[in-house]
């Protein structure tokens, strides 16, 4: 039984072969060929913060594999009054085949696998957002070929996304360079982990440095999920980090640009760009759906 609740939690080969399987699912999912290799699974979907994406793209997902979800508003639920996570999990984890988590505390998530008997995903922590960045880089590799050696360039935020960037670094072999106002930097802990597995990351403040040459320029809100009281103070703070058509201009000429959404326009990334010819970042949520398909029929199947 494996969870996943980083991308460190899967071996670099496991990476490459949830990514291949994702092409495949999507694939035939084009092709209207069934694949239903999940038959009479149900997963469950504890959610403590606002989705889009994640949610349908898990239910949608496992819907098409042939399951049944259920979804968890944690504060219907009696985690909401109080029941301790181990016990939910131990509870849960009776009746379900699969659970999905979105919460604040990192923490929870690890505590619930640690009394789960089933697979626990992690569909984003303030900590880490690890299912983004599996497609993500499924998303480039469709467009560009193999990450591998490439630089991605990260402008903005040390935050969740920049976390699970900097472990996609270890598994997919790309350098990263971050380009952070100086006390938005990742976490330290984090980071030191992944240099140790063989990440690439160099940091830096100004953007137009971390954009240099790269293939792929990405960024992410200024106050994420549980930062809105930050946000007018964030704005001042990041001004000079917003994505726009000079950062680009440091970047490859033909370097993609995402955004894991929802986006910001005149915040962190300018309207020119995201809805500009380089931008990838319809594709890049559509396959939030097929990566994770790969990804729950690797853990279930
Ligand atoms: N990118 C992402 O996780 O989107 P949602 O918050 O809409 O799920
Ligand atoms: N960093 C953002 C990502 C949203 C998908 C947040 O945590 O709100």
């Amino acid at each position: 039984m494996r969870h996943f609740i980083s991308l460190l939690d899967i071996s670099n080969d496991e990476a490459r072969h949830i990514l291949k399987r994702a092409a495949i699912i999507k694939r035939m999912l084009r092709e209207g060929k069934p694949h239903q290799p999940l038959a009479g699974k149900t997963m469950g979907m504890i959610f403590d913060k606002a989705s889009t994406r994640t949610r349908v793209s898990f239910e949608v997902g496992m819907y098409q594999l042939g399951g049944n979800s259920v979804f968890l508003n944690s504060g219907d639920t009696q985690l909401g009054r109080g029941e301790p996570v181990e016990d939910t999990a131990k509870v849960l984890s009776r009746m379900l085949d699969v659970v999905v988590i979105r919460t604040y505390a990192h923490d929870m998530v690890q505590r619930f696998a640690r009394h789960s008997q089933v697979p626990v995903i992690n569909a984003l922590t303030d900590l880490t957002h690890p299912c983004q960045v599996l497609s993500d880089v499924f998303t480039y590799e469709e467009h560009r070929g193999s990450i591998e050696g490439k630089t991605v360039a990260w402008i903005g935020d040390g935050n969740n996304m920049a976390h699970s960037w900097i472990n996609g670094s270890v598994s997919f072999g790309y350098k990263l360079n971050i380009a952070c106002p100086d006390d938005y930097t990742p976490d330290e802990k984090l980071l030191a982990a992944a240099r140790e597995l063989g990440a690439e990351v160099n940091l830096t403040d100004d953007p137009l440095l971390a954009a240099r040459d790269a293939d792929l320029v990405t960024t992410d809100v200024w106050a994420s999920m549980g930062q809105e009281k930050q946000r007018a103070e964030r704005e001042k703070i990041f001004a000079a980090y917003q994505v726009n058509s000079r950062v680009m201009l440091e970047a490859q000429p033909d370097a993609l640009f995402m955004h894991c959404l929802p986006a910001h326009r005149g915040e962190e990334v300018a309207a020119e760009v995201i809805d500009g010819r380089q931008s990838v970042v319809w594709d890049e949520a559509e396959n939030r759906l097929h990566a994770q398909k790969g990804l729950l029929e690797f853990l279930l199947a």
